[in-house]
């Protein structure tokens, strides 16, 4: 099928099977490799991109889906240089492997779009479904919750 995507503000005119996956065109067509692909069945977190602001797992919704819709991957939200979230991230330690990492920092915009000034609580809630093997998770929180305290009320 034809479809039209636009990703990162631009359009992507693509030719692909009526089931692929937004995840795998992204990685494979469009060489957006920054969304990553874990369990591949919506557990986890790792391919997590902003439709119209909203974190979605990328893995479970069909490409065929977003079109009409605004899609931003984690080259997209980075397209200046690391965000202030970024770097908040870093100097947290909040990765070790870094392969949760962009779907952590989509979900994480997400969270702080609607919730500027979240609280622990906030944070733990809004960022369930993302997973870290490696255990970053106190490092994620506190560089979630270092934006929240510069962000404007
Ligand atoms: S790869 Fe999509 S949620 Fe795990
Ligand atoms: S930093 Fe390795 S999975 Fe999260």
């Amino acid at each position: 099928m034809r479809l039209t995507l636009l990703v990162n503000d631009e359009r992507h005119e693509l030719e692909i099977a009526h089931t692929a996956r937004l995840a795998d065109v992204l990685r494979d067509e469009l060489g957006l490799v920054g969304t990553k692909i874990g369990c591949g069945e919506g557990a986890c977190g790792a391919c997590a991109v902003l439709v119209d602001g909203r974190a979605v797992n990328s893995c479970l919704l069909l490409a065929a889906a977003a079109e009409g819709h605004s899609v931003t991957t984690i080259e997209g939200i980075s397209r200046d240089g690391l965000t202030p979230l970024q770097q908040a991230f870093i100097a947290e330690d909040a990765l070790q492997c870094g392969y949760c990492t962009a779907g952590q920092v989509v979900a994480a915009t997400a969270l702080l779009a609607v919730n500027p000034s979240p609280t622990v609580e906030d944070v733990r809630a809004g960022m369930v479904g993302n997973l870290c093997r490696c255990g970053a998770y106190p490092g994620i929180e506190r560089a979630i919750l270092r934006l929240g305290q510069v962000a404007p009320a």
